[in-house]
């Protein structure tokens, strides 16, 4: 795990998808946050949260997703952690908290989570910044994003989240994506904005709407059975 001066942060990867879940915790009360949790790994993630002895008190979805059914609903109910969620996020269960924008949420003495609205890869998308680190979903990936075209996605929407939200976090804000397909676990803020092929700062809002434009990808395997599983917190 990552070890930093109050919270550790332990990246998991799920190999079908390519997800990453993050699990977050603080260091001294051991209360923990369970970040994109994918169904098929919940006995991972829960075995973890046991041999760690965490206390979760969150699980928290970036967005609805679309290519992987989520460990949200079944691992917060089995351990009695809340589930949150943006208040855009078009969910049909009414077990879960609707996250605000810039709403910041204590969970343990040392640790809080902010949630930043970013639209663009999905109309709902959110990103969460905890103590200098900040869990991107699928808004940015380390020199890429999601794509934008499906789910009310719109890449004149992501371009202006991550300028104008990601983008104006500190320059060594740690960046721990909702995907790779590359092998890379984690970037920062400065290192995106200097190399994201798409998004880096010399890059236009034109010069990114064409990249996106002719990316030209084949819909995701899951996709209609995950949409209505997320939008139930899969259960
Ligand atoms: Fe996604």
């Amino acid at each position: 795990m990552l070890n930093h001066e109050t919270i550790a942060v332990k990246p998991l990867f799920d190999r079908e998808s390519c997800t990453y879940t993050y699990l977050v915790w603080d260091k001294v009360s051991k209360d923990a946050i369970l970040i994109d949790g994918v169904k098929e790994n919940s006995d991972r993630d829960l075995r973890l949260i046991q041999e760690h002895s965490l206390n979760l008190k969150w699980t928290l979805e970036t967005h609805v997703h679309a290519d992987h059914i989520t460990s949200c609903g079944p691992v917060a109910k089995k351990l009695d952690a809340k589930i949150g969620v943006s208040i855009h996020a078009d969910i049909h269960s009414g077990e879960c908290v609707k996250l605000e924008d810039e709403s910041v949420t204590k969970v343990s003495p040392n640790m809080s989570f902010k949630v930043l609205f970013t639209p663009g890869h999905t109309s709902c998308s959110v990103c969460f910044v905890i103590d200098g680190h900040v869990f991107t979903g699928d808004t940015l990936f380390i020199r890429g994003c999601g794509r934008t075209d499906f789910q009310a996605g719109s890449s004149v929407d992501l371009y202006n989240s991550v300028r104008n939200k990601l983008f104006t976090l500190p320059d060594e804000t740690i960046v721990f994506p909702g995907h790779d397909y590359k092998g890379e676990i984690f970037s920062t803020i400065g290192e995106e904005k200097e190399f994201n092929p798409r998004l880096k700062m010399s890059n236009s809002l034109e010069d990114f709407v064409t990249i996106m434009d002719n990316l030209n990808l084949a819909l995701p395997a899951k996709i209609r059975e995950s949409i209505p599983a997320n939008q139930q917190l899969g259960f």
